[in-house]
């Protein structure tokens, strides 16, 4: 079963021709709070170009540095479709994407200057200020896109690409003009993400009861009774590491230095998902002087983070969702900088997917693959009798001692190239 829909997967992708893209980071003093096309360029010589469907450039603005930075490299897929630079979310950050050789440059992005978009009317509302954002909607912003945020009870705008729709992996973001994209996911009780995007051109599509009760009924009450597991975890590190991270149990040494029990647990939904990135962009100072005020130039750089989200998705409608894997990737030995996965089966996100390598856990272990043959119905099983289920999921996640020492070779090695 897992392995038909791997097999599937492998065949769904799309044969788009490879070509190379300029695979480098620069930075540059920001003009006018924006970012300066001419000094934040970088090209790369052929031997360290990377080969990709795409092309980006990220261009990152450290406001209050006065620098902004400018990544290029090399990715799957269109993010959410988008073609030409976008901001994501809001100004401080563009995106542009494109299909051509070597077309990751100023030049052929326009300065990186953002295409237009239509613009809409929306509720903009602060709970943390201590208003109330359930009783209509008192003031208005403009953006390009309206947000409601339900775990911070916020209204708001937001402009040019929601990053919603490259989280769930959608075609084109643009075809889902007039619609509501609503979402629920976690990866951890800490990191939940809970509400909905939408450009109703009427306007005010984010009105909170109006979104809410969408909410309820199209993403929390939808399909209930279809529902899949999920790993689910969160994981920081400045270091490399493997699957170990999925291991239910904490070591005896992590139970002391960071008091924390469990590595990951388990959650439902409609998908799964599995996000890694490698490195961070980050601003630092130039001069080692001592009063933070008194730093007028700063370096832009990227340095090895490494963050892992797993966790479950529920979604409104299953055509907001596309499974399949996008990964960007940086230089000519292709180094992935970030890989985020969507799967759509019981406990499927895990580490080889982002690893992109087979799955090592043995078969009869996976829970999906025994419960489909029988008629039990395996989420409620979970929900309402944990200990059942439960024996399936630890015995993938602490069983199978010698297959994970026996492939740490393994991992050590693929994470020397991320
Ligand atoms: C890959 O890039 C590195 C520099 O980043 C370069 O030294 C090396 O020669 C390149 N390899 C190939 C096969 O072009
Ligand atoms: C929204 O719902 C809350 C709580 O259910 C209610 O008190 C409030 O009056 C509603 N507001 C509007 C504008 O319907």
């Amino acid at each position: 079963m897992i392995l038909c829909f791997f097999l599937a997967f492998l065949t769904t992708v799309p044969s788009v021709t490879s070509i190379q893209c300029h695979s480098c980071l620069t930075y540059c003093n920001t003009v006018n709070g924006k970012v300066d096309p001419i000094n934040c360029d970088c090209t790369s010589p052929p031997n360290e170009q990377c080969t990709g469907n795409a092309c980006f450039a990220k261009v990152e603005i450290f406001g209050s540095e006065h620098t902004a930075v400018v990544q290029k490299g090399c990715i799957s897929d269109f993010p959410a479709g988008q073609r030409g630079c976008q901001y994501s979310n809001n100004k401080d950050t563009i995106n542009c994407f494109c299909d051509q050789d070597e077309c990751n440059t100023r030049h052929k992005l326009g300065s990186y200057i953002p295409s237009r978009l239509p613009s809409v009317d929306c509720c903009i509302c602060n709970s943390h200020d201590g208003e109330d954002c359930e009783s209509g909607c008192s003031r208005k912003c403009r953006g390009n896109y309206c947000v409601t945020d339900f775990e911070g009870k916020d209204l708001g705008c937001g402009l040019g690409y929601p990053k919603l729709p490259s989280f769930l992996r959608v075609d084109d973001y643009l075809d889902y003009e007039g619609d509501y994209m609503c979402t629920r996911y976690e990866s951890s009780a800490s990191h939940v993400m809970n509400g909905c995007v939408c450009t109703h051109p009427s306007g005010l599509c984010n009105e909170f009861n109006k979104t809410f009760n969408y909410q309820k009924k199209h993403v929390m009450e939808r399909k209930n009774e279809n529902l899949h597991y999920c790993y689910a975890l969160t994981h920081r590190a400045y270091k490399p590491f493997g699957q170990e991270v999925f291991k239910k149990y904490a070591t005896m040494s992590e139970r002391e230095e960071h008091n924390i029990f469990f590595r990951s647990s388990t959650c439902d939904g409609h998908f799964c998902f599995i996000s890694l990135t490698t490195s961070e962009i980050i601003v630092e100072s130039a001069d080692f002087r001592h009063n933070y005020e008194d730093h007028n130039e700063f370096v832009g750089a990227a340095r090895p983070r490494f963050e892992l989200q797993v966790g479950c998705l529920r979604v409104n409608g299953d055509d907001k969702v596309q499974t399949g894997c996008t990964v960007e990737t940086q230089g000519n030995n292709s180094e992935v900088l970030a890989k985020h996965c969507i799967c759509d089966s019981h406990l499927c996100n895990f580490h080889h997917l982002v690893r992109g390598t087979e799955d090592p856990r043995p078969k009869a272990a996976v829970p999906g693959v025994k419960q489909t043959t029988s008629q039990l119905n395996p989420v409620r099983l979970y929900t309402s009798n944990k200990e059942i289920d439960e024996n399936d999921i630890l015995s993938v996640m602490n069983g199978g001692e010698i297959i994970w020492s026996a492939v740490s070779g393994v991992v050590a090695l693929v994470f020397m190239l991320l």
